[in-house]
């Protein structure tokens, strides 16, 4: 059955009629053209189609649009700054080559995002343990623990976006 859901995502509000079995994924990909949170896996284990809602982390695919009516959504795209500035953790990953394919890429900065929020010195293992339910197939991970231990001080040294979330 169709129902309405309406939202802000990436600071824009936005209303569609979508199934009520309509997945956020689906809904940020296949309705609005945000096609950079990824479907990486059918079974909610890989991390690729992570978003924050209401300044969270959340796998898109395990919830449903429609439990996201009201919610405060930012994506991959919602990131970057009106000029094009990458957000200091989008940097992070550049200048630390902490992606090979990039598909992983954006659930992993965004989840990124929110494991260093509240923790400006994460260490290896908090990293690690923090990104367990993120999936690279082509890193080994090394890069990406610089990646977001760099991305994190960044973010608590310029303090603009992080607080803007
Ligand atoms: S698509 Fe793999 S966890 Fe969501
Ligand atoms: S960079 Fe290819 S899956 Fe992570």
């Amino acid at each position: 059955m169709p129902c309405t859901v309406s939202m802000t995502v990436n600071g824009k509000a936005v209303s569609r009629e979508v199934e009520e079995r309509t997945l956020l994924v689906t809904f940020l990909r296949e309705h609005l053209g945000l096609t950079g949170t990824h479907v990486g896996c059918d079974t909610s284990q890989c991390g690729a189609c992570v978003v924050h809602v209401d300044g969270r982390s959340v796998k898109a695919c395990t919830m449903l649009a429609a439990q996201a009516d009201g919610a405060q959504i930012t994506t991959i795209e919602g990131l970057a700054a009106s000029d094009g500035t990458l957000h200091p953790m989008q940097a992070a990953f550049r200048e630390h080559h902490g992606l090979q394919c990039g598909f992983c890429t954006p659930g992993m900065v965004m989840s990124a995002i929110d494991l260093v929020k509240d923790n400006a010195s994460p260490t290896e293992q908090e990293i690690r343990e923090g990104l367990e339910g993120n999936i690279c197939r082509c890193t080994g991970y090394h890069n990406i623990v610089k990646a977001v231990k760099a991305g994190a001080e960044a973010m608590h040294g310029s303090g603009a976006k992080v607080a803007a979330e």
